[in-house]
């Protein structure tokens, strides 16, 4: 079968014929001519059978679109509300940071309270953009295997702490939590933490040369109750908590993992923070 008039095989039967709709209707038949070709119609199949133009004409149309999301960030005065309190990481806190990163927590937990009413009622008051700002990179993550750790600061105890991490079944029977019993047997110098204070700063976290030069002086002091932790508390305000995390003698990767997890949170103080009226109201409903 073909419908090529000049091959030997044609046979006009096999050849539905085309009929116009006034053809059609003058035979009171259903008419099956071809649509109407509009100009923007011809435009489109042309675009659409040529890769190279389909191609050029889809880049120009996400360019337009890419600028129209992003320009407007550049004309915003600030996109980050200012809050209270926020302060960047003390040396141990950022170490423990960093061993939260390296051992991969982000994995099952998240570190972002959105607000919706049943996690502001789990986890306190909805994540705000200050609160991540000093991190990089930030640890909002994507997976809640595990509970969001946003505000986990001052909810346990070290010691629990202690017991849940070298033991998660010991503490919650039921928990899926990996062992990190070895954080414990991890010793930190902190001999390299003000290069580590120094990338932070490279990437805009506003350490002061002063935190820098004392940074391994107070990477020991925090987690040393009896040794002399004014200027730390001169450096990085009030709130800072010293105390030995592990309960132990020595300085671990324990004592750095908890340090930052009890100040997870609890910077922000929401007694002097107004939020924007419609996200209260998204809350409180
Ligand atoms: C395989 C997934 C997984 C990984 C990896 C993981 N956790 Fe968890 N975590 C959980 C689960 C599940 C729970 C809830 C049960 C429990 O409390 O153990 C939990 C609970 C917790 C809690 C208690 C939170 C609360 O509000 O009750 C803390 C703190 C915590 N994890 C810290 C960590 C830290 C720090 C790391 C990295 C060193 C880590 N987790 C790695 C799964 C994980």
């Amino acid at each position: 079968m073909t419908k090529d008039p000049e091959s030997p095989r044609y046979d006009p039967k096999d050849d539905p014929k085309v009929t116009t709709a006034s053809e059609a209707a003058a035979k009171g038949d259903i008419p099956n001519e071809l649509p109407p070709e509009t100009a923007t119609i011809t435009f489109h199949q042309r675009l659409e059978r040529n890769a190279t133009l389909l191609l050029a004409a889809s880049f120009a149309v996400v360019t337009i679109g890419g600028i129209v999301e992003i320009a407007p960030l550049f004309w915003l005065e600030n996109t980050i509300e200012e809050v209270e309190g926020m302060r960047p990481y003390t040396p141990l806190e950022l170490a423990g940071r960093e061993i939260y990163v390296r051992e991969g927590c982000y994995v099952c937990h998240s570190q972002m309270i959105r607000p919706m009413r049943d996690e502001v009622e789990r986890y306190g008051h909805y994540s705000l953009a200050a609160e991540s700002m000093w991190d990089h990179p930030f640890q909002w993550g994507s997976k809640r295997t595990g509970p969001d750790l946003a505000r986990v600061g001052g909810r346990y105890s070290d010691e629990w702490h202690v017991d849940h991490l070298t033991d998660p079944q010991s503490v919650v029977p039921e928990s899926v939590m990996p062992v990190y019993a070895f954080l414990g047997e991890t010793p930190v110098t902190g001999e390299h933490v003000d290069d580590l204070l120094r990338t932070h700063r490279f990437v805009g976290v506003p350490y002061t040369d002063e935190m820098v030069a004392a940074a391994r002086a107070d990477f020991r002091v925090q987690a040393d109750p009896e040794g002399d932790w004014g200027g730390l508390v001169e450096r990085y305000g009030e709130a800072v908590q010293v105390r030995n995390f592990d309960g132990r003698p020595g300085l671990t990767e324990m004592d750095a993992l908890i340090a930052y997890l009890q100040m997870l949170g609890t910077l922000v103080d929401f007694s002097t923070f107004e939020s924007e009226p419609v996200l209260e109201a998204a809350v409180q409903e």
